[in-house]
């Protein structure tokens, strides 16, 4: 037995090694982890089981029956992460470069079966050259059969990429599938074609970092929700974000204890410029309103005029998303509709409630935006908000108007309790303009237009610039001081916690995509 017993350690010896201590020195070089040091980070400790360890690749294409390697190139199993099981597969850039091909992909898929049976979340860590050349279509086939599942598993368990090498080809569209993908600023890009080709297809010279990397992802296309600045901060997101979402589409997110105290803000009842058109952080009314310290906010870089994120407020998740009057004024353009409305889809699927902050001067006008589509990426909103289920609150805090008002969160699209400030301002658009076009001819036959045109707008400000016609029709439940605004929601989300409801019978909606 001793004899046995020593042959089956000297195979869980080689699996560790991955491809051994040469290549393990050169990931460390580039400062970069292991696939089996990095779960060790990620899992809570001693909780790591793996699966399919001794799993090796049956190809012998161009010499690869020569290089086998115990576990072939990912390792995969489950453990917890603050008590919770999770999935983990961690790609092994030591063992062939990472790359994927049958086996590879039978490991993930394998966890992913298993997550889907057992109801708790996915975690993959992308180090990978992409499909294993040598192995041809069969790699290909591996890509198809974890995208397949990555579609099968989206809305029931939260599948989490994060990106901490080189990712290129298809292989980028598993992380794009998935809910939420984070890259390491330095050591992660990901490009369907690498620089290389894109110089001899568009002459276009570019670097890996420009074309694909943590922050060209974050701030430009979004496909990046989260950046960290090395791997150990990277691990720590990953953790922190588990944190606030349910294991599947059946649970409510875990809640932290929290004990009830003073729950009023003086600090908001001087929050809003006495002039209507100067800025404003909206996150210092979102960070007064939720419990202290407990936010974390997705796509930070990326359209930042929309600010969304996750926090608690009396110790329970909520998913936030505010317009943000300092930058571009808060306006609605095509990327802040994209991100959000994918946030909120998001928050709906996992039964988040959505807290809403509203200052929108409307919709951006102009050719760009209007030649590349807002009219549908902005319908995408809309279409989120009016489809979403979970309790939703919304506060607005100044301007909303015209169909930027419909559109975030109002009580016509089903929003449950709508609180507005005395500051708000609820109507089909800012008073100068409306003065304008409605009283044009009165304006334009007047012996002081000037004058008459300022009349007209203290007219409009008079009637509209205020929640109060809103409120006296009941789309807006309530206008409250700011500093009751967290009593509010607190009471709010409380009173809605048992909320039901339910969309028709469809096989699924057609959101404009
Ligand atoms: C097989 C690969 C590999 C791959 C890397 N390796 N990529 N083996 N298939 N796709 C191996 C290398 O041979 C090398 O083996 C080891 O991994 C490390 O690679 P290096 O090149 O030495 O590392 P580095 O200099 O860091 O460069 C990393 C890299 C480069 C940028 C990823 O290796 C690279 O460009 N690889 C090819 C990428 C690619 O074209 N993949 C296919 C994409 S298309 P040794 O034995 O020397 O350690 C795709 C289609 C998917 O993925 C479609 C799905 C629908």
């Amino acid at each position: 037995m001793e004899q046995q017993f020593n042959a089956l350690d000297a195979r869980i010896a080689q699996a560790l090694e991955g491809g051994g201590a040469e290549r393990i020195a050169a990931q460390h070089k580039k400062g970069k982890l292991t696939a089996r040091e990095r779960i060790h980070l990620l899992l809570d400790e001693g909780s790591f089981q793996e699966i399919g360890q001794l799993v090796t690749h049956r190809s012998t294409n161009f010499g690869l029956d020569k290089q086998k390697f115990l576990g072939d190139g990912v390792v995969t199993g489950f453990g917890t992460i603050d008590g919770r099981l999770v999935y983990v597969f961690s790609q092994d850039f030591t063992v062939l470069g990472g790359s994927l091909a049958e086996a590879h992909a039978q490991k993930i898929c394998r966890i992913m079966d298993l997550a889907m049976q057992n109801g708790a979340p996915v975690i993959g860590l992308n180090d990978s050259g992409g499909a294993r050349i040598q192995e041809g279509v069969v790699s290909l086939g591996g890509y198809a059969d974890i995208f397949y599942r990555n579609v099968r598993a989206s809305g029931v368990i939260p599948q989490i990429s994060a990106i901490l090498g080189p990712c290129a080809g298809g292989a980028v569209y598993s992380p794009a599938l998935t809910d939420f993908v984070l890259m390491a600023e330095g050591t992660s890009y990901m490009f369907v074609t690498g620089p290389n080709v894109v110089k001899t297809v568009t002459h276009e010279e570019v670097s890996s970092e420009d074309l694909g990397g943590a922050m060209t992802h974050a701030s430009k296309s979004g496909v990046a929700h989260f950046t960290a600045a090395n791997e150990i901060e990277a691990i720590r997101q990953l953790r922190q974000l588990v944190g606030y979402i349910p294991s599947n589409c059946e649970e409510e997110p875990p809640a932290l204890p929290y004990t009830p105290g003073d729950e009023l803000r003086p600090e908001l009842d001087t929050i809003i410029p006495e002039n209507p058109n100067q800025p404003y952080d909206i996150r210092q009314v979102m960070n007064a309103v939720i419990d202290p310290d407990s936010s974390m906010e997705v796509h930070a870089e990326y359209a930042r005029n929309m600010v969304i994120g996750f926090a608690r407020v009396g110790g329970r998740t909520v998913g936030c998303v505010a317009n943000q009057p300092a930058v571009l004024a808060g306006v609605l353009d095509i990327d802040a509709s994209t991100k959000a409305a994918r946030f909120v889809r998001f928050c709906d699927a996992f039964n988040i409630p959505l807290l809403v902050f509203v200052d929108v001067p409307g919709f951006l006008p102009g050719t760009d935006q209007e030649w590349r589509g807002i009219i549908n990426h902005g319908a995408k909103l809309l279409y989120a908000f009016s489809e979403a289920t979970v309790p939703r609150i919304t506060v607005i805090t100044r301007k909303a108007y015209g169909g930027a008002y419909d559109v975030m969160n109002s009580k016509h699209i089903g929003c449950d309790m709508n609180y507005a400030w005395p500051s708000a301002e609820i109507a089909v658009m800012g008073a100068k303009g409306a003065a304008e076009i409605i009283f044009k001819s009165e304006i334009a036959k007047a012996d002081d237009p000037a004058a008459k045109w300022q009349e007209k707008e203290a007219q409009y400000k008079e009637q509209f610039a205020n929640p109060y016609e809103a409120a006296a029709r009941g789309y807006v439940d309530e206008v409250i001081r700011p500093s009751q605004t967290r009593m509010k929601v607190m009471a709010a989300l409380e009173m809605l916690r048992n909320k039901v409801d339910k969309l028709p019978r469809k096989k699924h909606g057609n959101i404009p995509l």
